[in-house]
């Protein structure tokens, strides 16, 4: 059975402030019970702040990308190690934002898993499809150019470390979430492609998230779905309530 996790991309927001009350509050509200991981995804200044606040806690700290090379003249980038340096444990790579606004290619996309596996990180790989893209019927398409670059090109073992996030563009931040149908369909895809890239033992072994709009009153019946894992969550785990009632909605 893959492991159920559900992690909060908190993307460019918070203050130093909200996100310190943010972890106290998870860490305070939390029973340790929920029945899924729970990871926690602030902006890289907070990091070490947050991963502080935390500790002891069992809720896991991930970044939201790291550099596609190891170290030297990158000004600006941050490095995977520098990342597990900080305590962290996994690293969003390939969200739609960092392809749609940063050029993130598929290219791009597998050397910064590369990076992310040798400094033993864990890779929550996301992938999805636009609205025309969906509307032109070319979802499929769309998941398996994104999936095999990166599956195609690192082994069996690193594999097992990835987990892999659907997340139809249409439906990130803009309260139209996927039906559990259509969710649990383009999970289905995925499943069976990654099956056949990579073995059903390993295949069958590796989470698959949903994310876009999902929140603590759709959760449950997303999660109710065979081959939905849990979920990576945008503007709902900004709230420490909601959040955990997502972590709980199985
Ligand atoms: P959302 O974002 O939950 O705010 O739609 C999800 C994501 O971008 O990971």
């Amino acid at each position: 059975m893959p492991q159920k996790i559900v992690a909060g991309n908190w993307k460019m927001n918070t203050s130093l402030e909200e996100a310190t009350q943010l972890a106290q509050s998870l860490k305070d509200n939390q029973t340790g019970q929920e029945p899924a991981k729970l990871v926690v995804c602030p902006p890289f200044v907070w990091i070490r702040t947050i991963a502080e606040i935390l500790q002891g806690s069992g809720i896991s700290i991930g970044a939201q990308n790291c550099a596609s090379t190891a170290s030297g003249a990158f000004t600006g980038e941050i490095s995977a190690t520098m990342l597990k340096n900080a305590g962290v444990e996994y690293v969003i790579l390939g969200h739609s934002e960092r392809r749609a606004m940063f050029g993130d290619s598929n290219a791009v996309i597998l050397e910064k898993c590369k990076q992310a596996i040798v400094s033993d990180l864990k890779v929550i790989l996301c992938c999805g499809e636009t609205l025309a893209e969906r509307k032109a019927g070319e979802l499929e398409t769309v998941l398996t150019g994104q999936l095999t670059s990166v599956f195609k090109n690192i082994d069996q073992l690193s594999a097992s470390n990835l987990v892999i996030a659907y997340e139809p563009v249409w439906a990130i931040g803009t309260g139209l979430t996927a039906t559990p149908e259509q969710a649990e369909s383009a999970h289905g895809f995925i499943r069976n492609l990654i099956n056949s890239l990579l073995g059903e033992t390993v295949g069958n072994s590796i989470s698959l998230l949903y994310g876009g709009s999902c929140n603590a009153s759709n959760a449950s019946s997303l999660f109710s779905r065979n081959n939905i894992d849990g979920g990576l969550i945008g503007g709902a785990s900004l709230k420490s309530d909601d959040f955990l009632k997502i972590g709980n909605a199985w």
